[in-house]
């Protein structure tokens, strides 16, 4: 089947991967009514073409602090990226260097951000999930030492939302394997073959790392934060990492203008794939109440189509954080497989921007 689209990319997936995978990487908590909000929010907002200006040659590249990107998106932080292809993380890593834009490695990542940081010449990313504050601090600076460029703090996870899908499959850690689950992953011998055998991917800063908690790693597992992190530790952190920091997870404009308040570089309006609070708006949905927010305003959950990116970037905001797009690319092709579903953003976005009378993200009139 020709993949034309990210939801072919999807379909596709949904092929290759055992079922606990493929509810893993696509599912929402609760009665994923956030997750299906994200979509209709973009669906249900029209663009108005500006015609007869010259569009015969177009360019979507932005800014970013100076530096040019070649295409509003940023691949955004996922965990358990082992679990679609061997050394997931690295295949994402180099897909956005081919690319030429940000990759974000989460905290809960299977290659290690020394793996990353080595075997990627791209433009690096971390995301800090706080389980720990010695733990968070010892991940910081080691994505100093190994020139991540920007630290992403996630702040919608002070507890893991409730995936159902996950429960229904027992994909809950520890991670124990049932007969369901083994008659699933024989059905999918691609995905055996490419993952499976190599065992389950481990979580790799947690291996690497010196901490003293044992409490750590079953923390991570579960996705249990320490929910007592407030402004005043995010004080402290901006005084930590010297370069660029990003708040991810905010859908306040008043949380966003406090951000930047302490120091905060830029923010992205996100909720989390609609994998936390289920009753939480679409993150499209609010980005209009951020316009006076000063800082650059980034936008994920529900990207789909190179048209939602030209929506965002319309309605005020500097670039987009793409989640489950790149893992269905991931999952189908590896490497090529991302840098084919970007591409086909990237190509979809040049539509629409001729179709919309736009020769840039600028040029709108
Ligand atoms: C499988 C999966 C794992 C994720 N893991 C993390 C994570 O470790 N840290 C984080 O900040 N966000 C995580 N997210 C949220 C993404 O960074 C992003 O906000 C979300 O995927 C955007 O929505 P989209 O998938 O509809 O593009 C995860 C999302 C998915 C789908």
């Amino acid at each position: 089947m020709a993949l034309l689209n990210v939801e072919d990319y999807r379909q596709e997936a949904r092929r290759l991967l055992p079922r606990f995978v493929f509810d893993y990487l696509d599912g929402g908590s609760e009665d994923e009514v956030a997750v299906k909000e994200n979509r209709a929010a973009f669906e249900q907002i029209r663009l108005t073409p500006r015609l007869l200006n010259d569009v015969s040659v177009r360019d979507q590249s932005v800014d970013w602090f100076g530096r040019r990107l070649p295409t509003p998106i940023v691949i955004a932080p996922t965990g358990l990226n082992g679990l679609y292809r061997k050394d997931g993380d690295i295949l994402l890593a180099r897909a956005a260097a081919r690319l030429g834009i940000p990759f974000a490695l989460s905290t809960a990542s299977n290659n290690s951000i020394e793996q990353v940081a080595n075997a990627s010449n791209g433009d690096l990313w971390f995301q800090l999930y706080v389980m720990n504050r010695d733990f968070a601090d010892q991940l910081v600076d080691r994505a100093l030492a190994a020139s991540f460029s920007h630290l992403v703090l996630t702040v919608d996870v002070p507890m893991g939302g409730k995936r159902e899908r996950d429960e229904r499959n027992n994909f809950i850690m520890p991670f124990h394997f049932r007969p369901k689950t083994i008659a699933d992953v024989l059905c999918h011998p691609r995905w055996l073959w490419n993952v499976g055998r190599h065992g389950a991917p481990a979580m790799a800063n947690l291996a690497t790392a010196t901490i003293t908690d044992p409490n750590t790693q079953a923390a991570l597992l579960s996705r249990k934060m320490d929910a007592s992190f407030d402004w005043d530790d995010l004080k402290r952190l901006r005084d930590r990492w010297p370069r660029r920091l990003l708040v991810k997870g905010l859908l306040h404009p008043a949380d966003a203008e406090r951000a930047v308040s302490l120091g905060v570089d830029a923010v992205v309006v996100s909720n989390h794939g609609g994998r936390q609070l289920d009753a939480a708006p679409a993150p499209i949905e609010v980005l209009p109440g951020f316009s006076a927010v000063k800082a650059p305003i980034v936008v994920d959950s529900g990207i789909r189509r190179g048209s939602d990116i030209v929506k965002a970037m319309s309605l005020g905001a500097s670039a987009v954080m793409i989640g489950r797009a790149a893992l269905f690319g991931l999952a189908t092709g590896g490497e090529k497989g991302v840098v084919d579903v970007v591409g086909l953003l990237q190509v979809e976005i040049d539509r629409t921007l001729a179709l919309m009378g736009q020769r840039t993200f600028n040029s709108r009139s």
